[in-house]
């Protein structure tokens, strides 16, 4: 029998090479591509629930993990992650949407976002929610009418922006001062006067979120510090509060350094929370889904220009945006490795008419042909979910894999459906 070993880079046991060549659970990637086609995103349903595991033994059976829908909102995903215990964070309309499409439960599901509409605020009233996060003090009279409207109060966390440096790329920090996100500490006890206030909304719980990939433990207490010396400087301000909503940000490696040690992070948060009663929620997206996917796209060919060798392959900055808007570096590997083949530091770009078009900059791979596959890592977050049109490009096909299953979970964007907006 040939033999198994480790992906390179990848932070799945679940995508490995066997054979030489790269498998996502029982399924060659090859085969996935001949069925689907080329770019491809290809999940593995086993990492998923793997994922939802680990953030349920480290924060136990009473916390409630809302995933983070932006992450991947595909609805297969979102079906898997309820099944594995999870509900849901929201940031739009559309996210609430999924919900409903897929028939899953919103009474796990909390709803943030920075600028939501009157729409929003009454469809997710209407819903039901564990809670609602609250960001700004103009969600409030929208709020209490809804409620009232409803007849019941609305429950409500306040998201405070404790001012805490989470050292992750400028874009994807949240929880500054200088960040729109959350309610400043030093300006919040007015906020939680005029929801006390307020017989239409119930404060149950404050809500942070410090920015997304985090990769160690001490901002998260540093909040939680923040938080509860907040709270403690007024006894309306913990009365009926029974939930600290810690966000999400657990950050993975991307083929480098450690991932966040979300059980560190439990470990130091859940004594501070049992002491006050309350329940802790979290909102992990990246964690669950970031090392669950590969996106796969074939190599056109090769180019020389100056000093640079480049590799053109069919994904572009359109399928996978994170290179071009974070500087992001995921680990790109062979789908068949050849052992034999010269090694040459190329950069990997896509077609689309931007120089920041690329997928990884300066990477040893063996010499590559036409029709070559490549596997880019840890991409099951923010990739398909962040895919745009640019350049008149339809979006790649998804695939989810569970054990010798392989399932399309997203056709491939077709030009009608490009075009069919248009008047
Ligand atoms: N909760 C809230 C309120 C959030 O805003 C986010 C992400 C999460 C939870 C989930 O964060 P995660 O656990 O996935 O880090 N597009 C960027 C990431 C933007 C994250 C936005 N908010 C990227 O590709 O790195």
């Amino acid at each position: 029998m040939a033999e198994r070993a480790q992906c390179p880079g990848s932070g799945s046991p679940d995508f490995y090479l066997h054979g030489g060549e790269l498998h996502c659970e029982q399924v060659p990637v090859r085969e996935l591509v001949e069925r689907f086609g080329s770019p491809l995103y290809i999940y593995s349903a086993a990492t998923i629930r793997e994922r939802a595991k680990r953030v349920r033994v480290a924060f136990g059976d009473t916390a409630r993990i809302c995933y983070a829908v932006k992450a991947n909102p595909n609805l297969s995903v979102l079906r898997l992650l309820h099944e594995a215990g999870c509900g849901f964070d929201l940031v739009s309309g559309g996210e609430l949407e999924r919900l409903a499409v897929a028939c899953l439960p919103t009474d796990q599901a909390v709803f943030a976002g920075v600028g939501k509409q009157r729409w929003e605020i009454e469809a997710a009233v209407a819903a039901g929610l564990l809670f609602f996060n609250v960001e700004s003090p103009y969600e409030l009279p929208l709020l209490a009418a809804a409620g009232e409207a409803a007849g019941k109060p609305v429950a409500v966390a306040l998201r405070l922006n404790p001012n805490v440096e989470a050292n992750t790329h400028a874009y994807i920090s949240t929880g500054k001062d200088e960040n729109k996100f959350g309610v400043a500490i030093d300006r919040a006890a007015a906020v939680v006067d005029e929801i006390v206030a307020n017989p239409w909304l119930s404060l149950v719980g404050y809500h942070v979120h410090l920015g997304s990939q985090l990769r160690a433990v001490g901002p998260y207490v540093q909040a939680f510090e923040r938080v509860a010396a907040f709270v403690d400087g007024d006894a309306k301000r913990s009365d009926g509060v029974r939930y600290y909503d810690l966000g999400g940000g657990f950050g993975i490696s991307y083929g480098e350094g450690d991932p966040l040690d979300v059980a560190a992070v439990a470990a130091a948060l859940l004594p501070r929370l049992q002491e006050r009663g309350w329940i802790p929620v979290v909102e992990p997206g990246r964690f669950i889904v970031g090392d669950a996917g590969i996106l796969v796209t074939s190599v056109l060919g090769e180019k020389l220009q100056g000093r640079a060798k480049f590799l053109l392959v069919d994904a572009a900055m359109n399928d996978l945006m994170r290179p071009a808007l974070y500087q992001a570096e995921h680990p790109i590997v062979p789908v068949l490795s050849r052992p034999d083949a010269e090694m040459r530091t190329v950069d990997v770009v896509g077609p689309v008419c931007e120089t920041g078009d690329f997928l990884g900059r300066a990477r040893s791979l063996p010499r590559c042909q036409r029709g070559d596959l490549l596997a880019v890592l840890a991409t099951g977050a923010y990739g398909a979910s962040m895919a745009s049109n640019y350049n008149s490009r339809c979006r790649p096909a998804e695939v989810l894999v569970d054990g010798e299953q392989a399932r399309l979970v997203c056709r491939r964007e077709s030009f009608a459906q490009l075009l069919q907006r248009e008047i």
